[in-house]
């Protein structure tokens, strides 16, 4: 299968689930159901509902070979689990291919895991100096250091504006082109040193590289567009009454999130005051979810305090309707109108 260095192959609960709680109790698991778990990661959710239901099947996608590998060997030990290596916007072939039309429950939790991060080696990191590479699949596609040195300026400062929120975007993206110029930037550390060399630590104390580095983190590893095909493989692939549950991190993926559902679970026009022999004209066909929370929910104290990665944390949660799928030809106008809420 894959040839993951062994010094990649981390210790195994390095990742604490977030929201594991309100992700169970939303997923509402019987015996019989399936599950597709899009970001396995460490399998902290799949631990937590196999454990509450051991008799379901648990389906683990992640791109990332070295999650892949943790997740095979621990279905060794968990029956009912089973992890392939996939982005989960193609989680319709694979699911598919293993005989399944439809599923009970699909779960994703964005972002990436703790051991990502805390591996110098994965160049996610602008605390530790590594290779600058940033793909959560090792396997495919341009790592950060391809992008960052082969990228033309304002390009470059798009995707750091844009996906990183970076408000001087075009500066750090100018320092880049300058420093590149000089001798291609392979590292974390140099794209760090470069990075603050103009821009500022704010009041906050936030690392200054911190936005840069998410932007760049994005860009290399098609987060969002990911996330709008991911979020349509899943409305495709529920059956009526499955429950689809969302984990968020930052307000680029939740805005994402919110306005999928909101188009997805849209009143359907209404003709205004109805006299009292006529009925509701009720296109069915315009909604194929129900939202479980209005407001998404948040972590609980206790687990802010335990895991700081929480507090940014933010679970929407909503119900297949028995509707026709939309497909991909998403409602792009309220997909462009969402606001954090
Ligand atoms: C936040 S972690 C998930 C942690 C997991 N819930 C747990 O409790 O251990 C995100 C994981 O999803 C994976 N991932 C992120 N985006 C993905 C995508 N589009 N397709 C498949 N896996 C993805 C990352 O590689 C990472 O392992």
């Amino acid at each position: 299968m894959f040839a993951v260095p062994p010094e990649l192959i981390d210790t195994p609960h390095a990742h604490d689930p977030v929201m594991l709680r309100e992700v169970i109790a939303a997923a509402d698991i019987s015996a019989g159901e399936s599950v597709v778990d899009g970001t396995f990661g460490r399998g902290g959710y799949a631990r937590g509902i196999l454990t509450a239901e051991p008799g379901c099947r648990y389906i683990g996608l992640d791109r990332d070979p070295v999650a892949v590998e943790y997740g095979t060997s621990l279905s060794e030990q968990l029956p009912g689990l089973e992890v392939h290596h996939a982005a989960f916007s193609e989680m319709e072939g694979i699911v598919r291919g293993l005989g399944l039309n439809s599923v009970d429950v699909v779960i994703l939790d964005l972002g990436v895991s703790s051991p990502q991060i805390d591996q110098a080696e994965r160049g996610f990191s602008f605390g530790k100096d590594g290779p600058l590479d940033m793909r959560m699949d090792t396997s495919r596609g341009a790592s950060a250091a391809e992008v960052v040195n082969t990228m033309g300026e304002e390009d470059l400062a798009n995707v750091i504006y844009k996906y990183g929120e970076e408000r001087r975007s075009r500066a750090v993206a100018h320092a880049i082109v300058e420093a590149r110029a000089e001798a291609p930037i392979e590292t974390t550390g140099r794209l760090a040193e470069i990075i603050r060399s103009v821009v500022w630590r704010a009041k906050d104390g936030i690392d200054p590289a911190t936005r840069t580095f998410q932007g760049l983190r994005i860009h290399v590893n098609d987060e969002l567009g990911e996330l709008e095909r991911g979020l349509d493989a899943a409305e495709s692939l529920l059956k009526p009454g499955g429950r689809l549950v969302v984990v968020t991190f930052h307000s680029l993926e939740d805005r994402i999130v919110k306005s999928f559902l909101k188009a997805r679970a849209s009143k359907p026009a209404s003709k205004g005051r109805l006299m009292p022999w006529e009925e509701e004209e009720v296109d069915d066909t315009a909604r194929t979810f129900a939202l479980v929370n209005k407001k998404p929910l948040e972590a609980q104290r206790d687990e802010c305090r335990a895991n700081p990665r929480a507090r940014s944390a933010k679970l929407r949660a909503a119900q297949r309707t028995d509707a026709v799928a939309r497909g991909a030809a998403t409602d792009t106008e309220s997909k462009q109108s969402g606001a954090d809420t």
